[in-house]
């Protein structure tokens, strides 16, 4: 019987992948999401070859330093990969892996909840019905706005925007997207394209951010005011491609219509002026979180280590 490899986890993941964890490493899931400090000293005291992390774990290259000199490769649950300093990991010889693919249509999913949240002002009615239904809302009242036939505009036609663009087409809604590069007319599947992000917002109905974080603030006041009045303004993507200022702003004046929104700059804890402002539809960072995606998400995490522990290249290592 071959000695297992060493691996720490920093978060407990569902029930199979922490299964799969203890029978293919030498690994105790924690019952509870460790700190960066509890991750770090139980990689000392573990003599860790791996670790998992979360999204929620900011790994800077002085935290890498730390780090015992046998850690190999660091695993991140997620697909976003901007809380871990890839450079300074690949200088140590440390390969970063994350999980692309799995939780594309999870978090397309809860994209599309955004849109009909924001659209139908989903949040008053909620409340109404949480409060028992004591107000009846009249012929023109309570009244959102046609997500059928509306102009979608989709900032990062990755995986995740390809994805939104396919369900929006449910509701003929027609696309138009800003990519750092033009894709090919299959993988457009009749989107038109804008290379400059100014020349799109002045025609889209909604606006849908689906890049990558960790490339600063995209959404400043001057392009929220460059957006038609009334538009609808949807992020799943990370808060902090948003001035959420300058978000709030448009929103209490009504330059945006409404907004969906499931990532914050400040997470958990987000500005509760936002949650104040009638025409917001907020979820608390749920995009990959299904049972099927999150076991998935782990499992791939559990793949990438494994491939490097044994010698081999990790499906998704982080190239960035
Ligand atoms: C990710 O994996 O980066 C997502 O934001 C998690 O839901």
């Amino acid at each position: 019987m071959p000695t297992k490899r060493r691996l720490v986890m920093s978060l407990p993941l569902t029930a199979d992948v922490n299964a799969r964890a203890v029978s293919e490493f030498d690994v105790a899931p924690p019952p509870r999401p460790m700190s960066r400090d509890e991750v770090i000293s139980a990689a000392c005291e573990h003599g860790a070859e791996a670790l998992l992390v979360g999204l929620n774990l900011r790994l800077s290259a002085e935290d890498l330093n730390r780090l015992p000199g046998g850690v190999r490769v660091i695993a991140t649950s997620s697909v976003g990969f901007e809380h871990i300093d890839v450079a300074a990991a690949r200088s140590r010889g440390i390969v970063v892996a994350n999980t692309p693919d799995v939780l594309t249509d999870a978090t397309a999913d809860t994209h599309m909840l955004l849109l009909l949240g924001a659209c139908r002002r989903v949040k008053e009615h909620v409340r109404n019905m949480d409060g028992g239904w004591t107000i009846r809302n009249g012929f023109a009242q309570g009244l959102g706005v046609e997500v059928t036939g509306r102009t979608m505009g989709i900032v990062g036609m990755g995986r995740i925007g390809r994805a939104v663009a396919e369900r929006a087409r449910g509701f003929r809604m027609p696309i138009l997207y800003h990519n750092r590069v033009r894709l090919s007319p299959d993988l457009e599947g009749g989107a038109k394209y804008y290379g400059k992000l100014e020349d799109m917002l002045p025609h889209c109905q909604v606006l849908s951010l689906n890049l990558p974080g960790g490339q600063g603030v995209l959404m400043t006041a001057a392009r929220f005011a460059a957006l038609p009045e009334g538009a609808i303004f949807l992020n799943s993507a990370r808060g902090s491609l948003v001035d959420e200022e300058a978000l709030i702003e448009a929103l209490a004046s009504g330059q945006l219509g409404a907004a969906g929104l499931d990532v914050f700059q400040k997470e958990p804890g987000y500005d509760q002026r936002l949650n104040a402002l009638p025409n917001t539809f907020l979820l608390p960072h749920i995009g990959s979180a299904t049972i099927e995606t999150r076991s998935a998400m782990g499992m791939r995490a559990l793949d990438n280590i494994a491939a490097v522990l044994n010698g081999g290249v990790a499906p998704d290592e982080v190239k960035a």
